[in-house]
């Protein structure tokens, strides 16, 4: 199996401040690249900074915008690998969300990443790879995710598209089951650990993931030089129950 050196090579997390980017960007840097994060939040950038170390380059940007997206990597200049965490979703019964809450989680974690891939492409070369983040939901779907299971395999289908258009390049998408992030750091602690524990009671691996479970997958799908088109779905079984 052939399997690329990721030393000294120069990778892009847009999401790279919290949660599963955050740790993906940690990934990274273990295996010694030249890690870039960016997201919106100045704060969140210092503080991820602090947390991988004064070498990782961070930038803010709203990645639904395509003049800063393309502003961005103009920055950046020539890279090898993109990874793209950054996205919000929408919950809530089909009947129930407002189309307006659809509408902007598209715009989020669906046109997002596309307007990401567009801007990025000047910038990469033959040899690169891309990894987008979709979810569980797209193919499962418990009540109320039936946008996120629209967003989710928009992603996915997006994906098997570009690895096809855009190839040498691969690109590849990880789809993760429930992760204990930031993302539910607005529920209350007591609520947020009876879910998890309800979920990780059904789950066939009895545990919900951590961050680091899913930034592997970022690893191995930069690194595997014969990986394109493909959904890793990491989801501890989430799919078959
Ligand atoms: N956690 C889960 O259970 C789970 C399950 C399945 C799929 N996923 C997917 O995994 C991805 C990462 O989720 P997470 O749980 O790691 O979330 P998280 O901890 O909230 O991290 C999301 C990251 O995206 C950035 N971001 C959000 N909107 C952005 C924008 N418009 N422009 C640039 N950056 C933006 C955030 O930073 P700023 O706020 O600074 O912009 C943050 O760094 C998402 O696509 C999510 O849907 C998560």
């Amino acid at each position: 199996m052939s399997q690329l050196s990721l030393k000294g090579k120069r990778v892009v997390i847009v999401g790279g401040t919290s949660g599963i980017g955050l740790a993906t960007a940690k990934a990274f840097i273990d295996e010694e690249a030249h890690v870039t994060i960016a997201s919106r939040s100045a704060g969140k950038l210092a503080e991820a900074q602090q947390v991988l170390g004064a070498d990782v380059q961070g930038h803010e940007l709203d990645f639904r915008s395509q003049e800063k997206a393309a502003d961005f990597f103009k920055q950046v200049g020539k890279f090898d690998h993109l990874v793209v965490t950054a996205g919000e979703g929408a919950m809530g019964h089909f009947s129930d969300l407002a189309v307006d809450d659809a509408r902007r989680a598209f715009d989020s974690k669906f046109w997002g990443q596309y307007v990401t891939v567009l801007a990025a492409i000047p910038y990469l070369d033959h040899a690169s790879s891309i990894t987008l983040t979709s979810g569980v939901y797209g193919v499962r779907p418990p009540k109320g995710a039936s946008t996120l299971a629209a967003i989710n395999s928009a992603v996915d289908g997006l994906v098997r598209g570009l690895a096809v258009d855009l190839a040498p390049i691969r690109v590849n998408v990880v789809s993760p089951g429930i992760v204990d992030t930031p993302v539910y750091a607005g529920m209350p602690s007591e609520d947020r650990q009876q879910m998890f524990s309800g979920i990780a009671q059904q789950l066939p691996v009895g545990k919900i993931a951590t961050p680091a479970d899913i930034a592997e997958t970022y690893v191995y799908l930069a690194k595997n030089e014969f990986t394109t088109g493909s959904v890793v779905l990491i989801d501890g079984g989430a799919h078959l129950v």
